[in-house]
């Protein structure tokens, strides 16, 4: 028997209301800093939302995460509304985001709006990222004019990485900082209700987040942003192999998983486990 209970999640203890879209934009005029996380399953989603993450991404990073692909580029509209349901059904609280992923938006503003309405309906997301400035500028426009909220996501945009020729900062020296500013501008003025930053200098990052009316939400961006966002398997430690600067482990879940699975094998190749108070007795009825 699984120890996780089925079905739907339970309402949260807290009486915090559901941070909708317009919610987080508003929080660009004051409040404390976003908590953003990218994650991809219910149990993951229900654990970040009790503990007060105002946002939960399911991100295209599941390409590497959870699909174990070199880059992102592989991720389909299907892949990502398979994970926002799960993530969907556990957030009580925090407010959840699908990425529409590479080539589902990039062909046309009208393409753009037909997967956005999949995330929506298919995915159960609140709002849609999208990455990129001012080439989607327009992309944006028509989906929020849609009711869709876009939240939008410059510097650094993984999507790009083959014309990028890699994970490289973006923004230093003076005409790359004004492509990125200028690219962030073009999207708070298309509608986007927020912004990720992603690997760019912490002086442009604090010059965007004074010059745009949303947050920013800031991913290798430094301290000046609305809000922070991290890969979940990397805060928690469960990433393999190299990690980014702007990553902090908050916990080594990786280390203590080995060590875990490692006594499970060892208790079971020496018949330690099922023990008896893990066995079922002949005569109850009533135990699970
Ligand atoms: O895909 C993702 O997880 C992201 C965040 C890192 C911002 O885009």
């Amino acid at each position: 028997m699984p120890s996780t209970p089925r079905g739907p999640a339970p309402v949260s203890a807290r009486a915090d209301p559901k941070l909708t879209a317009r919610a987080v934009r508003d929080r660009g005029s004051g409040g404390p800093p976003l908590a953003m996380v990218a994650v991809y399953d219910f149990t993951m989603a229900r654990l970040f939302d009790e503990a007060g993450v105002d946002i939960l991404l399911v991100g295209d990073s599941l390409g590497n995460a959870v699909q174990g692909l070199a880059n992102t580029l592989g991720v389909t509209v299907e892949d990502i509304c398979y994970h926002g349901r799960a993530v969907a059904r556990a957030a009580a609280r925090a407010h959840v985001v699908g990425d529409m992923p590479f080539m589902s938006f990039q062909v046309s503003p009208r393409q753009a709006m037909a997967n956005a309405g999949r995330l929506v309906k298919e995915g159960l997301f609140e709002s849609v990222k999208i990455e990129g400035g001012e080439e989607i500028a327009e992309h944006i426009r028509r989906i929020t004019q849609a009711g869709i909220p876009v939240m939008g996501h410059v510097g650094l945009t993984p999507q790009k990485v083959l014309a990028l020729g890699g994970f490289k900062v973006q923004g230093r020296g003076t005409e790359a900082a004004e492509r990125v500013l200028a690219d962030a501008c073009a999207i708070a003025d298309a509608g986007a209700y927020a912004i990720v930053l992603e690997a760019i200098p912490p002086d442009l990052a604090a010059r965007i987040t004074e010059r745009v009316s949303v947050p920013t939400i800031g991913i290798g961006a430094g301290p000046s942003c609305g809000g922070q966002v991290l890969v979940s398997t990397d805060l928690l430690g469960m990433s393999r192999g190299h990690a980014p600067r702007f990553v902090r482990r908050f916990a080594d879940l990786g280390d203590a998983i080995v060590r875990a699975a490692e006594q499970y094998v060892a208790d079971v190749r020496a018949g330690r486990f099922p023990s008896e108070e893990h066995t079922y007795e002949a005569n109850r009825s009533t135990d699970a």
